[in-house]
């Protein structure tokens, strides 16, 4: 259980949130919302006891399992598996039995001795955490969140990001802490696995905070939603699932709404009435009073909310290529034994659409690498045509320098347009005044997207490869977003399993890994999408 009380959370300068106090309990399972870069990262955080709130206290009971929003970078010798069972202290217990066992042989009797015993009770304490058992559990688990066996016996550091999160993502699952703290969990996820996923937590019986744009998550996840409106600096809960909040926050808007123009009516009156009065001397002292009642009613309702901003975007056009500004032949990548593909050719013709689809680890992201010329193939090559300018769009943001600020990353990524022209471009995707000087690892998920695709912008790029670009965005942004897509001109190459993405493109060819075989896009391919 997390009790939070009179917490109050500032990003530098900026209060986020002001004297919240409320409570994730055993049986709660809340959605946490609020548009992109409202907080809901930094009061995650918090609540994980990874932060301090500026003021107030938080209090936590029993174990915590806390997913961050950005994978964590920390030893990333261990192997995947013992990486998951480190969460019920299991690793520790299968090393020191290994240790154990090396000594049970040897020549000083003493030693072996106490070796045997050491081996005995270790034994019983693997049993008490849940025995040889656990290890099968936990590989289903990892299996059903994509991992397979096979991924399981690597180190991380050759695992992709993606699948990082998902070892994550697993050993929490797998500690039984008795409350999640769960930032974005669905990022990086095949449909199969938030399908499982949504079942999972649905049963789920400790506390739950869940932070998703997944729509469908958080309908059949939450029965609480707490906003964050970042607008008011105010923590709203509804203690209700996911229909009733969203049909209750628009009754409460339309109240509001009636309220205010009820109060401004009658103060109208009020005034008037007020006006005529002061004219006789008599009547000045009852004239002030029905000011004063006048002032009271406006101020004792709240007009419309303010609504979320959303970016308008409208990508310029690309600078001018030939016929088919790229193509690659015999594309074939392997790390290690494992053979992504192998001998994919494909021609991305100017203003093309193309998909690519392929179930979880065939290569799409590699593949994205290969064309950006951030990774080199095994065979094969990528050919350049005339006048190609390629933008690339990082799963994981890597192309943004984190150490340096927006507009250091927009200079590096425009250095011909004036100072003027690079503020101008952030302010479009909503970075104004200050925000422009800040460092891009404080960055929220969804506004390091936002700056990504603003550099794309810039660049005139004739071909863009876009990895997961709807990830994080708020419902309001990722609309902007594609529509902004929809309508560039220049070609697109595009790994999503956002099916509304797709359906948004329009495509007219779609690449199938890891066969790597080409085709016209058709409905058929639709349902495949989710399942990339
Ligand atoms: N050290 C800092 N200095 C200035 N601003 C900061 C700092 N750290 C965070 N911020 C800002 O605080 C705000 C809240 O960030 P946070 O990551 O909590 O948002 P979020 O609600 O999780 O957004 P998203 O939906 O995009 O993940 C963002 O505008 C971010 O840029
Ligand atoms: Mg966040």
């Amino acid at each position: 259980m997390i009790v939070a009380s009179g917490i109050e959370l500032r990003a530098g300068a900026r209060l986020l949130l002001a004297d919240a106090s409320f409570q994730v309990a055993e049986g709660d399972r809340v959605g946490l919302v609020g548009r992109n870069g409202a907080g809901k990262t930094t009061l995650a955080k918090v609540l994980a006891g990874h932060g301090q709130p500026a003021a107030g206290t938080v209090r936590r009971t029993g174990s915590v399992g806390y997913l961050p929003q950005d994978p964590r970078t920390g030893d990333l010798d261990v192997l995947a598996l013992d990486r998951i069972l480190s969460a019920r202290g299991l690793d520790e217990v299968r090393n020191d039995m290994r240790k154990a066992e090396a000594l049970m042989s040897d020549p000083d009797p003493a030693k072996a001795e106490r070796a045997i015993r050491r081996y005995g009770s270790l034994s019983d304490r693997l049993a008490v955490l849940g025995g040889y058992a656990a290890e099968s559990e936990a590989a289903s688990l990892a299996a059903s969140l994509g991992l397979p066996d096979r991924v399981l016996h690597q180190p991380l550091h050759t695992l992709s990001g993606g699948q990082r999160r998902r070892v994550e993502l697993a050993r929490i699952l797998f500690s039984d802490a008795q409350t999640l703290l769960l930032d974005e969990p669905t990022n990086h996820l095949d449909a199969d696995s938030i399908t499982w996923l949504r079942d999972h937590l649905k049963n789920y019986r400790g506390g739950l905070l869940v932070i998703s744009h997944d729509v469908e998550l958080v309908e059949q996840v939450v029965n609480k939603v707490f906003l964050l409106d970042a607008n008011r600096s105010v923590l709203d809960v509804y203690n209700v699932g996911w229909k009733a909040y969203l049909n209750q926050r628009e009754a409460d808007e339309r109240r509001r709404h009636r309220e205010r123009t009820n109060a401004e009516r009658q103060a109208t009156a009020l005034q008037l009435q007020a006006d005529k009065m002061r004219a006789k001397a008599t009547k000045a002292k009852a004239a002030q009073n029905m000011m004063r009642r006048a002032e009271r009613l406006l101020e004792g309702t709240e007009g419309d909310r303010q609504a979320d901003r959303v970016a308008r975007l409208r990508f310029p056009d690309p600078v001018p290529c030939g016929r088919t500004p790229l193509t690659a032949t015999g594309l074939s990548k392997s790390y290690g034994s494992l053979e992504v593909f192998t001998d994919v050719d494909l021609a991305i013709d100017r203003g093309s659409r193309v998909v690519v689809l392929g179930l979880n680890g065939a290569g799409k992201t590699t593949l994205l690498r290969l064309l950006a010329g951030v990774e080199k193939p095994d065979t094969g090559m990528v050919v350049p045509g005339h006048g190609l300018r390629l933008g690339y769009y990082a799963q994981e943001h890597e192309t943004l320098d984190t150490e340096r600020s927006l507009i250091e990353n927009m200079r590096t990524a425009a250095p011909e347009l004036t100072d003027t022209e690079q503020r101008k471009v952030l302010g479009s995707f909503l970075f104004s005044g200050d925000d422009v000087d800040k460092p891009v690892g404080v960055l929220s998920g969804g506004e390091k997207t936002r700056l990504a695709l603003a550099l794309l912008v810039v660049s005139g790029a004739n071909v863009l490869l876009l990895d997961e670009p709807t990830n994080n965005l708020d419902p309001a942004s990722r609309e902007e977003i594609l529509a902004a897509l929809a309508g560039f001109r220049g070609a697109i190459v595009l790994v999503t399993h956002d099916e509304g993405a797709v359906d948004a493109l329009s495509p007219e060819r779609v690449i199938v890994l890891p066969e790597g075989t080409e085709d016209t896009w058709s409905a058929d391919f639709a349902d495949l999408v989710a399942l990339a």
